[in-house]
Parts: structure tokens; C-alpha cells; sequence
């Protein structure tokens, strides 16, 4: 199956998971930012970034290559901000609502201890979707590795692969 791997990563976390899922599914590695950066440091980064993702903002993204029609399975890869899935996330996804219609749709989420359920409830309802092909949840992977980590990564690719 021709599948998109989509992130968009603060801190290098979402992006390991997402390189490691590409590579074990062969899969395209699609990064998107947002056109202004958010903060990264200190006290303004969750500030900022939060209530980015409380409000439902939708940043302008920085040029992407993403050709819907080329792809079965696309993979949404994420961060949890304040609950919920992260503000760059939600443009690609409404900017691609007609390429993502009738694909596959999977999704990784990254965080460091509460609310990703949450932040999966919002990305299926954001999408319009009851179910996805597949989770995976990870805590911090690239600043916390662990076999663990890898396990879920490995089975979550093995049960795309089918
Ligand atoms: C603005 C902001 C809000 C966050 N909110 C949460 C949260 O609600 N729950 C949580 O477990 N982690 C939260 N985190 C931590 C990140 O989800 C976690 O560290 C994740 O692995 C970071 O991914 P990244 O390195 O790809 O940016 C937050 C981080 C930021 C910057």
C-alpha cells in the first residue's frame, strides 16, 4: 500500500517516530511546520503552543509536497498539546479534506504522560472518523528511548502491514 507518513514535530519526539515508522513501512515522510514558528523555550512554549491548540488555530503551513492521489494509507503523526492534537495537524487537514477522503488514515501520538486518548477522540472527530486502521502512543521516544517504545513502533507497522 502506498503510504504518507505526516508530522509535524516540535522537539524531535514525533519526528523519530515518524522516521522510524517510514522507514519500517517503506513508507513517504511528509514534514510540515507552520510559516511562524512557535515558541520552543521555557514557560512561552506551553503557553503559547497550548492555547494555539485549545483555540483550534490553524496556522499557515510552510510549502508541503503532498499529492493526495498518490498515496493509500496516510499515517497522521502529532504531538499532544494541552490534550489535543497539535494546531499544524489540523491545517494539513483541512486543507487535504477531499485528498484524505476514503484513504486509510492511522495516526501516532506522541506525549509525555496525560491526554493523549483525548488528543486521538479530537483528531477522529476532527476527521470525521469513528476509527483508524491503527494507534500508536508513545512517551517522549526520542528524549525517553526504550525497548517498549520500539516494541510499539514495530507492532503498530506489522499490523499496517497486515
Ligand atoms: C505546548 C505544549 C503542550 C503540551 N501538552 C501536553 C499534554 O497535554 N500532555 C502531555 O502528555 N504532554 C504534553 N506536551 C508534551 C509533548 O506532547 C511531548 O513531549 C511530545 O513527545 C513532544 O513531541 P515533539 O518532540 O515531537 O514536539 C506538551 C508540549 C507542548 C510544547
Amino acid at each position: 500500500m502506498r503510504t504518507a507518513v505526516v508530522y509535524y514535530s516540535m522537539g524531535g519526539n514525533t519526528r523519530f517516530a515518524a522516521e522510524q515508522t517510514a522507514k519500517q513501512l517503506g513508507a513517504a515522510l511528509i514534514q510540515i511546520s507552520p510559516v511562524k514558528a512557535y515558541p520552543d523555550k521555557g514557560f512561552r512554549k506551553f503557553l503559547w503552543g497550548g492555547k494555539s491548540a485549545v483555540m483550534g488555530d490553524m496556522p499557515e503551513l510552510e510549502p508541503y509536497s503532498f499529492g493526495g492521489g498518490d498515496y493509500d494509507r496516510i499515517i497522521i503523526c502529532t504531538p499532544v498539546w494541552a490534550g489535543s492534537f497539535t494546531p499544524p495537524i489540523r491545517t494539513f487537514i483541512e486543507e487535504n479534506r477531499s485528498a484524505l477522503e476514503g484513504k486509510e488514515i492511522a495516526a501516532v501520538i506522541c506525549y509525555s504522560g496525560g491526554g493523549a486518548d483525548k488528543a486521538i477522540a479530537k483528531l477522529k472527530s476532527f476527521l470525521g472518523t469513528d476509527s483508524l486502521a491503527a494507534e500508536l502512543i508513545l512517551t517522549d521516544p526520542k528524549d525517553k528511548p526504550s525497548p517498549a517504545n520500539d516494541r510499539l513502533i514495530a507492532e503498530f507497522c506489522e499490523k499496517l502491514r497486515g
